[in-house]
């Protein structure tokens, strides 16, 4: 940690954990996927014209803010410029943006009112790779176009550009809380960058995809589990669909299964979440994708309270791929894996809770001490009872068990592991 990541800075980070992602841009238009210019090979004029049909008539923020309030969500990140180089907000550095479309105004500034006004904390995404900026070298490694005639490669300068569109992003809009960078393609770097976005919002948390580590890792997608020791903060993301980040008019839909049990496991590792929607055209979040947040919403509300203060410290024998965190005398049981039968010995733990309660349904759960026929060299050990298995088939179950005292709580032998969040 660098002295300019440490205390109060980054309080703000302590508490909200899920976060929404959105990637919007000229790409909605098709509707096929963020990159389509690279992944489709559209000449960049092509692409670029994109821009003269850019008009979403029916973007209107407070929709979009008002479905990440009922989805649980505490914070949101907008692809304020993404590969392509167009920008949605208004920049003197280029004409590439939002102001110079048929829509014709600062769409960032509307989003940024909108959050500023019900206190949502906002957090921009800025493409370090850019298939439109001259200077930028594209030299046709991944995420990059083939050298483009008429350009003039010069990083040095490209560097420029990028840093005079941080200052406008830091300046025009308020209070910042988030920068998220991506695609450092030439693994460039130069610290000046996130210390002018210090500078100029002190409040602001940095990821590590821009020309330092920043603040916090971004595992993406899949489940990596973030290194032992590693006393980083970790925000997960991951997208409603399989394919696409931005709008994808037939896009195929993760399970909400997948999504839960994905969002399950960062969460109660202590990391953050960030879950992306592409809005269309229009401006619209896709009804699919809305309900899908919806769905999210209800089942994050009622677990919420497993992942406040717990961390992870074990794993139970009995229930392959499940967690046990712990906070005080409560104990979190999460199964992001499916539970093989409606009982479940919670070895090595032989107290009787006070109390087991079924987060997802607020129900109360029996709990038994004995001795179980498969386990029987073990002798007594805590048993939970009769949960409802096939109605929790699609969803991830966690119970939460509240003991008397903290010493009925045995060492499960693997540390507190994981991601701490309180290292800033
Ligand atoms: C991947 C995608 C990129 C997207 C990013 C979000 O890197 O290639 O398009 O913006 O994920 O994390």
């Amino acid at each position: 940690m660098t002295q300019a990541n440490s205390g109060i800075v980054k309080e703000w980070f302590r508490h909200p954990r899920l976060g929404m992602f959105i990637h919007w841009g000229l790409y909605a238009i098709n509707g096929w996927h963020e990159q389509e210019q690279w992944r489709g090979r559209v000449p960049r004029d092509q692409y670029a014209r994109l821009a003269t049909r850019w008009n979403p008539v029916k973007f209107d923020p407070d929709a979009w803010l008002d479905l990440a309030q009922d989805a649980g969500m505490e914070y949101l990140v907008l692809t304020t410029k993404h590969h392509d180089g167009f920008c949605l907000f208004e920049t003197a550095q280029t004409d590439f943006n939002v102001t110079r479309t048929p829509y014709g105004k600062d769409l960032l500034a509307e989003l940024a009112a909108a959050c500023h006004q019900r206190n949502f904390p906002l957090g921009l995404y800025y493409s370090v790779v850019d298939w439109k900026q001259p200077n930028y070298p594209n030299e046709d490694r991944h995420h990059e176009l083939p050298p483009q005639p008429g350009d003039s490669p010069d990083f040095a300068r490209y560097l420029e550009f990028l840093r005079e569109q941080v200052r406008e992003l830091c300046t025009n809009y308020g209070d910042i809380k988030v920068f998220w960078w991506d695609m450092n393609v030439p693994e460039h770097r130069d610290e000046s960058i996130n210390s002018l976005i210090r500078q100029l919002q002190p409040g602001c948390v940095i990821n590590n995809r821009g020309l330092d580590e920043g603040d916090f890792g971004t595992p993406e997608r899949d489940w990596h589990d973030p290194r032992p020791g590693e006393n980083r903060p970790v925000e997960a993301c991951q997208s409603v669909g399989m394919q696409s980040w931005g709008y994808r008019v037939d896009e195929s839909y993760y399970s909400d299964r997948h999504i839960l049990r994905s969002m399950d496991r960062f969460l109660a590792g202590g990391a953050h979440y960030l879950l992306n929607v592409g809005p269309d055209a229009e401006g619209l979040i896709p009804a699919k994708s809305a309900a899908m947040l919806r769905r999210v919403g209800c089942w994050y509300k009622n677990i919420k309270p497993a992942f406040a203060e717990a961390r992870k410290i074990g794993t139970l024998p009995a229930a392959p791929g499940s967690l046990v965190a712990r906070s005080g005398n409560r104990l979190y049981l999460h199964f992001p894996a499916d539970l093989l039968g409606e009982d479940v010995v919670v070895e090595p733990v032989t107290a009787l809770p006070k109390r087991a309660t079924l987060l997802n349904t607020g129900q109360n759960l029996v709990c038994k001490n004995d001795v179980v026929p498969s386990m029987f060299l073990k002798g007594k050990m805590l048993r939970l009872c009769g949960l409802p298995v096939n109605e929790l088939a699609n969803t991830c179950a966690v119970v939460e068990l509240e003991f008397a005292d903290g010493k009925d709580i045995p060492d499960f032998g693997e540390g507190t592991s994981v991601v701490n969040i309180n290292v800033m």
